[in-house]
């Protein structure tokens, strides 16, 4: 059965509008675990545009499920991981003048950084997971720098309509099928929301679905509680 992960960027993304206090992301944490997410997410991107350091040490200390940084394969933000222990770290590509995450991370092309960063961390004891494209290629090559988790790029689903979706939902199925034959557990995210999270809940082998921006909107409107239950009842 698939779980959440609540990715809590976008609660600092409206505190960062007024570089101010409120809202809290650490607040958003824990009333996310109270309402059934397993996993908190945060991704502290080198710009620092919406999670900053502050954010990451606190929540070490208040999170009680698990604590999943998602972060560039960089040294600044490796060593910042290594003191930070995390209980996973998610690797993603990072551009400065990207809206949000756009694509997958290639690990072909960026082979010795990702495999430097895996294994810094991994040797420390954090389940690294790369966030990819549900491609073979990818999917071989995360096995072979050593990370242990794969989490797909859901974007295109999430973009995709009729029989698009239809065809990028049989993409993860099959990648999702190929990751778990490596050994590898199953992660996927990325502009899911309560109208297509369904079908990608029932994948093969789906362990967590990290979800932000349509959990973190709906809460304007329902509250943080009802946001975070609701997408979880959906999911199992
Ligand atoms: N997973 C990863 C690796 C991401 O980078 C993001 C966006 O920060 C998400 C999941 C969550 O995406 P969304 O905010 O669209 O739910």
């Amino acid at each position: 059965m698939a779980t959440l992960g609540l990715n809590v960027d976008h609660t600092a993304t409206v505190r960062q509008a007024r570089r101010g206090t409120e809202p809290d992301p650490v607040a958003a944490a824990l009333i996310g675990e109270m309402a059934g997410a397993v996993c908190i997410t945060v991704h502290l991107r080198e710009d620092r545009r919406h999670i900053q350091d502050r954010d990451v040490f606190l929540l070490r200390e208040v999170v009680q499920t698990r604590l999943n940084l998602e972060m560039a394969a960089t040294e600044e933000i490796t060593k910042i991981a290594l003191d930070l222990r995390p209980d996973q770290a998610t690797i993603v590509p990072e551009k400065r003048e990207e809206v949000t995450t756009e694509g997958g991370l290639d690990v072909v092309a960026n082979r010795a950084a990702v495999e430097w960063t895996t294994k810094t961390l991994r040797d420390k004891g954090v389940l690294i997971s790369l966030f990819i494209d549900p491609d073979e290629a990818q999917i071989a090559a995360t096995r072979e720098v050593g990370a242990q988790a794969v989490e797909f790029h859901t974007g295109a689903y999430a973009n995709a309509r009729g029989s698009e979706q239809a065809a990028e939902l049989e993409r993860l199925r099959v990648a999702s099928l190929a990751a778990h034959a490596l050994g590898l557990q199953v992660n996927a995210g990325h502009g899911l929301n309560m109208v297509n999270v369904v079908p990608v809940a029932r994948l093969p082998h789906m362990v967590e679905l990290n979800i932000g921006h349509s959990i973190i909107s709906r809460a304007l409107f329902v509250g943080l509680e009802r946001a975070v239950r609701e997408m979880v009842e959906l999911i199992r």
